[in-house]
């Protein structure tokens, strides 16, 4: 539990207990004996993973990585509290130096972005008292194009000049490096290191290319397991895939490294930022923040400042947290923590609200008769008698702390709240369509040990819509290990903007401890789409619900190019060009709203000319598979696609790699038309 949680007079706690010491406030056992942090480990350094700021996610080498940007972060660490959550260092990254060393050899920070030169930017870093970070690379030239210098062959001469200027951490990059062992490389610069005899952290970014997890504890405190992040969802996504296996190599001292945060950058949602941001907490990964925090929203502080979450990053017993149930999206995480207790994740990564449910026994908790749970993004106490439950929204994550504890019955039970509305398949978005009713139920569920009573349900919608239960929407008494189920006919009026609404539910009741009146909310997504028009249309003329693709955006009118929109040549098979249509590349999925009221989806479909690909085209009736062209390449003619979508509330357009990998798959969906 965390430090505020673990204040109950029958434990004599202070209540004064500074947040700065919930480290050492989890070390205490919440249930006996259990697992203690490991003895401080190599040289003493990263015991816990780094905290702290780098400039390269948000700036690049652009002209605002300077060094007004580095005091200004130092400020913003001291005055918004992240440096007392928790964050220390503020490194700098590539792009900081002149392209040629001093005639004595020595590295030259650029003029322009230092005027006053690295030392004074560090010194000043100092004076807030916090630490400095600084970067370079184990080749003969940095990253970047314009070639910076890079220390292979000068390591001691540029460790010498790092510590004169009172760095404490290096980022050590991989580029030009000349084909030289990486090992060697490596522990050629952290014995420089050590022979300044300054502490420096080290951190290994040369991508995972050389396993750096089988030999990279003690060359370094950290090494990146992954190319770069970038400020995407799918990027997050598939680091998080290559990052959570590696969690035996972990611990403290030597920490498995993902690459540096996006939060605050624009381009995920607040949703997907917090699961950046708890994942990365339950694998233990330093925690570098990656936005110019001079223009961030106040929810990206409240993400990046929230304690609960970094005590779990920073739990001194330095377990990286793993996956312990993955199966179709949904993801149990789990992360041993100092004392006994768990931290766990409840992660989805699908485009639509789940349930995801784990217990005390799944997350290898001892029998005990109550637990208690802290909801770490609500800031929430309950027990459970065993049981983690929670609709989990669309990319989104549910993090709790959990431990057996014999005052659990102080916390009131645990409850799950949810809205759903009826899908037209599985995995269909939670759609709303103006003018039709849409089914919903509510849910309340008790994990607790003891009974809620006089509970009412709610179910909140935007004003102009019509709400009516169509089962009773109260009951006396909810026990222990029951859900409460109420139906809704829900409407939105015809005319409704297209666009995402937030559908609540509510549910008030009584606190059986307290006798006081209670009321849990959950906040769900309805989506309103755009109502088809009647006659035939280009589907590339009407907004898709979502889409995906194996290879940038999809196109619009033109021919899949490469990852920027709109970067393909126009729709081309076998010698004809086509004005209208859908540029996409193996494997996408790419779905529109028909609500019933559509009768037939029309196109030419084949491998785009000069491709080498081949695909399969593939048209989905919700669930069903209504329409596949079997495998195409390029010498195929332009398919004729006829499908009868006839019924169907939504129809996917998906291509598939044929059975023989994505390369080259770019698919060309010409003259593609809707009949309604
Ligand atoms: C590499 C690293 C990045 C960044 C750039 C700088 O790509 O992996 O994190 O440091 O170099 O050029």
């Amino acid at each position: 539990m965390s430090a505020e949680r673990r204040r109950t007079p029958a434990r004599g706690w202070v209540l004064a207990a500074s947040l700065a010491l919930c480290a050492t406030a989890f070390a205490q056992p919440a249930s006996g004996a259990e697992p203690t942090p490991a003895p401080p480990a190599g040289d003493g350094l990263a015991l816990t993973p780094p905290m702290g700021f780098n400039n390269w996610n948000t700036t690049h080498c652009e002209a605002d990585f300077n060094e007004t940007l580095v005091r200004d972060i130092a400020d913003i660490f001291v005055s918004h509290g992240l440096k007392e959550a928790g964050y220390t260092y503020v490194n700098l990254d590539d792009c900081w130096a002149l392209p040629e060393r001093a005639p004595n050899g020595d590295l030259v920070p650029d003029p322009v972005r230092f005027p006053h030169g690295i030392k004074a930017v560090a010194d000043y870093v100092h004076s807030k008292g916090l630490k400095f970070g600084i970067y370079s690379s184990a080749g003969t030239k940095t990253c970047n194009e314009a070639g910076f210098p890079g220390a292979l062959g000068h390591e001691q001469q540029d460790a010498n000049l790092f510590a004169s200027w009172g760095v404490d951490y290096l980022k050590y990059d991989n580029c030009n490096n000349q084909g030289v062992n990486a090992i060697e490389r490596y522990t050629k610069m952290r014995d420089a290191l050590r022979a300044t005899g300054r502490p420096i952290v080290f951190s290994i970014c040369e991508w995972g290319t050389n396993q750096p997890w089988e030999w990279g504890k003690g060359v370094g405190h950290l090494w990146r397991t992954t190319i770069d992040i970038n400020d995407s969802w799918a990027s997050m996504l598939s680091i998080l895939k290559l990052n959570m296996v590696r969690a035996d190599h972990a611990g403290p001292g030597h920490w498995n490294d993902p690459d540096m945060l996006e939060v605050g950058n624009g381009g995920m949602t607040a949703t997907e930022y917090r699961s950046h941001f708890s994942l990365w907490s339950m694998m233990a990964a330093p925690l570098l923040i990656g936005a110019d925090l001079r223009k961030v929203t106040p929810e990206t502080f409240e993400i990046l400042g929230n304690r609960d979450v970094i005590a779990v990053d920073q739990d001194p017993l330095g377990v990286q947290g793993r996956p312990i149930r993955s199966a179709g999206g949904l993801h149990v995480f789990v992360k041993p923590l100092a004392g006994g207790d768990r931290a766990v994740a409840l992660f989805n990564e699908n485009d639509t609200p789940a349930r995801i449910e784990t217990n005390a026994a799944e997350l290898g908790l001892p029998q005990a008769s109550g637990y208690q749970l802290r909801d770490l993004w609500a800031h929430t106490d309950a027990h459970t008698a065993g049981t983690i439950s929670a609709m989990v929204p669309a990319h989104g994550t549910a993090m709790y702390r959990i431990g057996a504890d014999r005052h659990w019955f102080q916390y009131p039970p645990a409850l799950d709240a949810a809205a759903e509305v009826e899908l037209s398949y599985a995995s269909a978005l939670p759609v709303v369509a103006p003018g039709t009713p849409a089914a919903y139920t509510t849910t309340l569920g008790n994990s607790g040990g003891a009974p809620v009573n006089s509970v009412r349900a709610k179910l909140l919608t935007p004003p102009t819509w019509s709400v009516r239960a169509t089962s009773d929407p109260t009951t006396t008494t909810l026990r222990e290990n029951e859900r409460f189920r109420t139906t809704w006919e829900v409407s939105a009026p015809p005319g409704t903007p297209p666009g995402r609404y937030p559908v609540s539910a509510s549910f008030d009741y009584v606190n059986p401890q307290t006798g006081a009146p209670a009321t849990l909310t959950h906040t769900s997504e309805a989506v309103v789409p755009e109502v088809p028009q009647t006659g035939t249309r280009y589907l590339s003329d009407v907004p898709w619900l979502r889409s995906y693709n194996g290879w940038g955006p999809v196109e619009i009118d033109r021919a899949n190019g490469g990852r920027l929109a709109g970067d393909g040549g126009p729709l081309t098979l076998r010698g004809v060009t086509y004005a209208k249509g859908l540029g996409t590349h193996a494997l996408s999925s790419v779905e529109y709203f028909t609500g019933g009221a559509c009768s037939e989806v029309r196109a030419l479909v084949g491998v785009d000319d000069g491709r080498a690909g081949s695909v399969t085209f593939e048209v989905w009736t919700d669930g069903e598979r209504a329409y596949d062209s079997g495998p195409l390449t390029r010498t195929d003619p332009a398919k004729e696609l006829v499908a009868d979508i006839s019924g169907a509330k939504a129809v996917r357009l998906v291509a598939t790699d044929a059975g023989d990998g994505v390369q080259n798959d770019h698919a060309d969906w010409a003259e593609l038309t809707l009949t309604c």
